[in-house]
């Protein structure tokens, strides 16, 4: 039995981060993001927060399913924020346990308020929203999904940190994290300079000066024409602006230094969050498009960095333990169970809205063999769905919905 500790530790008594004074102190001034508050759960889903999803994505398939077919996650958010991905995260995964944490305490009397307006306490078995550093978590059980987003690259050193991270996941499990990648914040990082060369530090009268300058630089600037084209709506709310462009500590990454940043920790990539991106198709075609194909994996991914410099973050899993690539033989997918992908508006039907809140029309055999899953005992496998539908058939429709993931392989 672990001691009980107070839900807050005094900050200088635990584990930190030399950057953690002056980075709480701006999230105080600044609660970040800058979200409304609002009554009832969050709008829409987010599958990277509906841990089953998010699993699948990342491993290929789902451990076996509890008797209950109810799967429940211990789950942690790493710098928190004001709540947003916390809210979700209760949301989307009924029955869990959450532990939300972050330095500034500011933020975080958002997030209670955000959560307690949304009733995500009441979603699942135990929500903690805690102050405390995510250097400091070492009395806490393991985590199966750790979601950290916006958040490393705001240590001096984002290395121990997702180390720490790491010690917190139990063998199997996923993290998931988002970090600046340098290419698509050029301008940011020029507007960043100018602002710091000007000392109008990182206070409110940055935050005014800062609006002024991307407001009068000449029109055909390219920095200003860059906020206005690409950053001005997500900017809108003072939080969002000030962490964009007065952000007292930050660090940014190229896929090289990523992947570095991964190895060093002793965890493994486990695909982007947002593989569309990456994906060369959405940049070539013909011939060319057939040579990217042709190159490995991690030399497709540093194809798409070259030739598209907008890409401002990197989204992506890590895994605690080797991913094998699962080969779908027929043989294989016939001993698998399904699970439908519960981040999906409009079931059951054949009109739906997709993972990515993307509209879809699925065939009615497509829905009957989803509705099977959900209807058999939890763990029953694909060949022995009592189905009235031929094994070429199942293994053609699993394979389908796999690909565009309203199925989730489980496995036997
Ligand atoms: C850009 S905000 C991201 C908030 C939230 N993850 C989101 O994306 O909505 C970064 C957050 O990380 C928190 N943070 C920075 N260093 C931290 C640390 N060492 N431990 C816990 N939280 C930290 C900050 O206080 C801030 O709230």
């Amino acid at each position: 039995m672990l001691p009980q500790r107070p839900s807050f530790l005094p900050m200088s008594s635990s584990p930190r981060d030399a950057a953690t004074p002056v980075v709480s102190a701006f999230y105080d001034r600044f609660p970040y993001p800058g979200d409304p508050l609002q009554d009832g759960p969050p709008p829409g889903y987010n599958w990277r927060w509906c841990v089953d999803s998010a699993m699948a994505a990342a491993l290929g398939v789902l451990s076996a399913a509890p008797p209950s077919g109810t799967r429940t996650w211990r789950i942690l958010d790493a710098g928190c924020g004001t709540g947003v991905s916390t809210d979700y995260l209760c949301h989307l995964n009924p029955g869990s346990t959450v532990l939300a944490v972050d330095i500034s305490a500011g933020t975080l009397e958002v997030a209670r308020e955000r959560t307690r307006r949304s009733g995500a306490a009441q979603q699942v078995q135990e929500l903690r929203i805690e102050q405390r550093s995510l250097l400091d978590l070492e009395q806490e059980d393991a985590f199966d999904y750790i979601n950290s987003v916006g958040v490393l690259h705001h240590l001096r050193e984002p290395e121990q940190g997702l180390r720490a991270l790491a010690r917190q996941l139990r063998p199997g499990g996923v993290l998931h994290l988002f970090l600046y990648a340098d290419g698509g914040r050029w301008e940011i990082h020029r507007s960043q300079r100018a602002l710091s060369l000007l000392e109008v530090g990182t206070g409110g009268e940055g935050l005014s000066l800062g609006r002024q300058l991307l407001r009068e630089l000449p029109e055909a600037n390219r920095l200003r024409r860059h906020h206005e084209q690409r950053w001005a709506l997500d900017t809108a709310a003072d939080a969002n602006f000030a962490d964009m462009y007065l952000h007292p500590q930050e660090t940014s990454y190229d896929l090289d230094r990523l992947l570095r940043f991964v190895e060093q920790a002793d965890l493994r990539f486990a695909g982007f969050s947002n593989p569309q991106v990456w994906d060369p198709a959405r940049l070539l075609q013909g011939e060319l498009l057939e040579r990217a194909r042709a190159l490995p994996q991690r030399q497709q991914w540093a194809l798409v960095e070259a030739l598209d410099p907008d890409i401002s973050h990197f989204e992506f899993f890590l895994s605690k333990g080797d991913v094998e690539p699962l080969e779908w033989t027929d043989a294989a997918l016939l001993a698998h169970s399904g699970q439908r992908n519960r981040c999906l508006w409009g079931w059951p039907s054949t009109s739906l809205m997709g993972p990515d809140l993307e509209p879809l029309t699925i065939a009615a055999a497509q829905l009957e063999l989803l509705q099977a899953f959900e209807a058999a005992p939890a763990g029953t496998p694909l060949g022995k769905l009592s189905l009235a539908m031929a094994i070429d058939e199942r293994l053609l429709l699993a394979r389908q919905l796999i690909a565009e993931r309203l199925l989730l392989p489980v496995r036997p």
